[in-house]
């Protein structure tokens, strides 16, 4: 078969345990879990929270809100950001912690972030030019963690003149 040249992204998520993260991460992580009871999940039964904290330091959190028309439904990581972005449009989110509770209530689960949350968090990136460092709690008590969201989103769309 016939060479190509290649184009190679590598994509690298570091495994934190629990302990050796700061107290800012682990506040948030704590926040984004105090959301995830609150979620209005009533058709997945999957509940997600996600707390976020701002270059000021202000944090806030939403969760997943689902709809009976289900495309309605929206994320909580789009939910928080877009919700966050309209109050404090100055303000550069700087990292976003996520977790979930399986479907089945039997405990947390792995969550990352969907595809469309993955290009509302690179809008946000282009906007003040910087990564969002993301967060993604395990139920093994470690936590996933990436730099921005290229480690999530490779070969993303971000330029309409190109
Ligand atoms: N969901 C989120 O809120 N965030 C994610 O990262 C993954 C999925 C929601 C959407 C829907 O309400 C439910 O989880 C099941 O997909």
């Amino acid at each position: 078969m016939k060479e190509y040249q290649k184009i190679t992204h590598t994509n690298t998520l570091q495994v934190i345990p629990w302990n050796d993260l700061d107290a800012k991460r682990k506040d948030l992580i704590q926040l984004a879990t105090k959301a995830v009871d609150l979620a209005y999940a009533p058709y997945s039964n999957f509940r997600v929270g996600a707390a976020v904290v701002l270059e000021n330091g202000q944090t806030f959190w939403a969760n997943n809100q689902e709809n009976i028309c289900f495309p309605v439904g929206i994320c909580a990581e789009r939910l928080l950001l877009g919700y966050t972005h309209a109050n404090h449009p100055d303000q550069k989110p700087e990292i976003l912690a996520i977790v979930a509770k399986k479907a089945d209530n039997s405990g947390l689960a792995t969550v990352t972030p969907c595809g469309l949350c993955r290009q509302s968090i690179s809008e946000y990136e282009m906007k003040f030019k910087k990564p969002i460092e993301i967060l993604m709690y395990r139920p093994d008590g470690t936590v996933l963690q990436a730099d921005g969201i290229d480690a999530l989103l490779p070969f993303k769309f971000e330029d309409l003149n190109q």
